[in-house]
């Protein structure tokens, strides 16, 4: 499958979910704090629900957690984090939806970015973290790329055919790996809020 096509299955498939449910249970409940708070974050997969939530609780857990699915009205918080899993080298599909909608709306108020990836933690994941930040129309230095998660039995035909096909031409085992460390995720909240504050 070509990759513009790939993208549209992903895309479309990402759609089905998002008519099919539109609760997300994911409901983080954080603490009071200085200004208002919210991390948005966009997921195929999981993983970069993780970091969201690690993140919030480095940060004392003041921080409100979103779902880009849901749509969230952001309108109320002061701080911005957004972060994305990374496919084909794009971000989450329900999240470049969000930030084409909203990002001119919210630009002014991102404090910080993050990308859960294969490449995170290398320089091939600045180029990820720069396209979030354009989509953001926004320019943070707080910015972070975290080694991601591949779950196998998480992807769908199509998904695993692609990714089976990826590893075959990069001569790569195609396994399961699970480099996400919450502990990376809680210093870089505490950062984001040292960095913030002065
Ligand atoms: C279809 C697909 C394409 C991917 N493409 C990339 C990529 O271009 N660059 C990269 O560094 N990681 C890539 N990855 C790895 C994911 O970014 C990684 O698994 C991440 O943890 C996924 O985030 P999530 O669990 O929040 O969905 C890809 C994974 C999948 C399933």
């Amino acid at each position: 499958m070509k990759r513009r096509d790939f993208m549209k299955a992903v895309f479309l498939g990402s759609g089905i979910v998002f008519l099919a449910s539109k609760a997300y249970p994911l409901k983080f409940y954080p603490n009071a704090g200085p200004g208002k708070w919210a991390i948005l974050f966009g997921s195929l997969y999981g993983s970069t629900r993780d970091a969201a939530l690690w993140i919030s609780e480095g940060m004392g857990g003041i921080s409100e957690v979103f779902d880009a699915r849901e749509n969230p009205d952001l309108s109320v918080f002061d701080n911005l984090i957004v972060g994305s899993g990374i496919y084909d080298g794009k971000v989450a599909p329900p999240l470049e939806t969000f930030l084409a909608q909203n990002g001119a709306k919210i630009s002014g108020k991102v404090r910080a970015i993050f990308v859960v990836c294969g490449a995170g933690g290398t320089e091939i994941a600045n180029e990820y973290l720069d396209t979030i930040a354009k989509l953001c129309g926004s320019n943070p230095v707080v910015r972070k790329s975290f080694p991601g998660r591949m779950t196998k039995k998480l992807f769908d035909t199509e998904v695993l055919k692609h990714m089976e096909e990826y590893y075959k031409r990069v001569s790569s085992p195609f396994k399961d790996y699970d480099r996400l460390k919450r502990k990376d995720c809680l210093q870089f909240g505490e950062a984001i809020l040292k960095q913030c504050s002065k």
